[in-house]
């Protein structure tokens, strides 16, 4: 073999190896980036559950307060995330959880105080409520805060809210939302694209308020107001808080 063949040759194995581990590297961030993601964004939110409800806590308060707390409450909580609202739930509470992300499960279990009942973590998403297997008719109270802006059919999950709450139950809610003010409107709607594909499919124009008055409830209270932090970017500072009563 002359020496212009060895060249040749040991240029070809190393492109074969470039290329081989390339594909190799290619296969594992596919196969593992969406579990990383997930991973990150539920460690995320466990670790903003003190700085949010610092911020809100007043709203939250006046929001849950009106849980009844005589009986044991059937509670359902969509998108529950690292459980946020736990603490402002009625001692002996039982709380079904639905989250999409597998990796919230153990914060939800972890921050679970201990006068209340967590009965199951459903890993799915709201719209498929019915697929899932929870039934019409079975829940006292379902909670939703901060996941209405990124759900992706948003009419499809408040029927199902409705559908699965008890006669005289109530959905109780708090989301940021469009903005009022039309400079502000208009920067949401520039930043929307963006913000949608680095925030998880979170939307700065989402009308929540307006879904909700439209989804067929007998009684809708709703306060709008504004995220109270200085430092807390303005193009997400408004926000709705409210309950909405299924007769
Ligand atoms: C911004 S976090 C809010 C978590 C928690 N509710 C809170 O207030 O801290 C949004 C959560 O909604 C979940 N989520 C997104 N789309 C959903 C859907 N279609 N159905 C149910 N949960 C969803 C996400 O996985 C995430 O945990």
């Amino acid at each position: 073999m002359s020496g212009d063949d060895v060249v040749v040759r040991q240029t070809l194995v190393k492109c074969l190896i470039y290329i081989v581990s390339i594909s190799f590297a290619v296969f594992l961030i596919k196969r593992y980036a969406k579990s990383m993601r997930q991973r990150f964004a539920a460690w995320m939110l466990n670790r903003c559950i003190g700085f949010v409800n610092k911020r809100v806590h007043k709203e939250k308060i006046r929001l849950f307060s009106s849980i009844e707390n005589d009986r044991r409450i059937q509670i359902l909580e969509i998108g529950a995330g690292g459980g946020a609202n736990f603490e402002f739930y009625p001692g002996r509470s039982e709380v079904t959880c639905l989250e999409p992300n597998p990796h919230c499960k153990s914060y939800l279990e972890e921050n679970a105080p201990a006068d209340i009942q967590i009965k199951t973590v459903i890993q799915g998403f709201a719209e498929n409520m019915t697929q899932l297997g929870l039934q019409d008719n079975s829940f006292d109270v379902v909670v939703c805060t901060l996941v209405l802006c990124s759900v992706k059919d948003v009419d499809r999950v408040l029927f199902e809210v409705k559908r699965v709450l008890k006669p005289g139950g109530k959905f109780y809610f708090m989301e940021h939302i469009i903005d009022d003010n039309r400079l502000v409107k208009s920067i949401q709607k520039i930043l929307n694209p963006l913000w949608r594909r680095m925030v998880d499919g979170c939307q700065l124009i989402r009308d929540t308020p307006v879904y909700i008055q439209n989804a067929g409830f007998d009684e809708v209270k709703m306060t709008k107001f504004k995220f109270p932090y200085l430092l807390w970017p303005f193009f997400v500072k408004k926000f709705c808080f409210g309950t909405a009563t299924k007769f």
